[in-house]
């Protein structure tokens, strides 16, 4: 009997967590790294990485990757708390909602592992990445002072984000980190 055939425009399958992957495929790890690169070239503060550090830090227990043909998400998962590490999408490829796409996987992988809280950190002068995350319910819940430099040198702010998977959550009117 043959397999099944997937209806016409039916939904592509969830992307897969692949850190262990990542972790002992050295040409998955650079295609990674190619697109971590591609996005981290300077317009925003944050640093590229190599296709060693991405292999490294997948191959931590409780990494978490998400990759994609031009988009990647990095993060961990430690007990009840996750971070979203970094989030990249090739500059050719923007707005065409992998942003979205990835950091929503990321909620719903987070939440079945039992996660009750995730935070990331983002340049305060990042809004397009700000945006994606406030779109998705992450909110403002702090700030690093001088967390990050932008290629001239110049000391920027991180805020900090926090998602609770699965729950609605209303920035606080008095948040002061715009
Ligand atoms: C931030 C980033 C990952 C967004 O990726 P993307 O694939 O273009 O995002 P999406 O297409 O899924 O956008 C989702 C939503 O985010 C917001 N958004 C994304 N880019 C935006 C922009 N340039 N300006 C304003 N809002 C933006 C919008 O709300 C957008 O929804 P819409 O297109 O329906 O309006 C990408 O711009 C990038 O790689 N930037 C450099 C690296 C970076 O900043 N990483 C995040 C910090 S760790």
């Amino acid at each position: 009997m043959s397999a099944p055939v997937a209806a016409e425009g039916a939904a592509p399958p969830p992307l897969p967590d692949i850190a262990a992957r990542l972790a002992c495929d050295p040409a998955l790890a650079a295609q990674a790294s190619a697109i971590h690169a591609a996005a981290f070239n300077g317009e925003v503060p944050g640093r590229a990485w190599s296709a060693a550090e991405i292999a490294g830090f997948a191959a931590v227990p409780g990494a978490l990757a998400l990759l994609d043909a031009d988009a990647l998400l990095l993060g961990r998962v430690a007990g009840p708390e996750a971070e979203l590490v970094t989030l990249a999408t090739r500059p050719e490829a923007r707005r065409r909602g992998l942003g979205r796409a990835l950091t929503a996987r990321f909620a719903e992988l987070v939440a079945a592992a039992g996660v009750q809280e995730a935070f990331l950190e983002v340049a305060q002068t990042n809004a397009p990445a700000r945006a994606l995350y406030s779109a998705l319910g992450w909110v403002a819940v702090g700030r690093r002072r001088d967390y990050y430099r932008d290629v001239n040198g110049n000391r920027i702010d991180a805020v900090a984000m926090r998602l609770r998977p699965g729950r609605h959550e209303v920035q606080a009117s008095g948040d002061r980190t715009s």
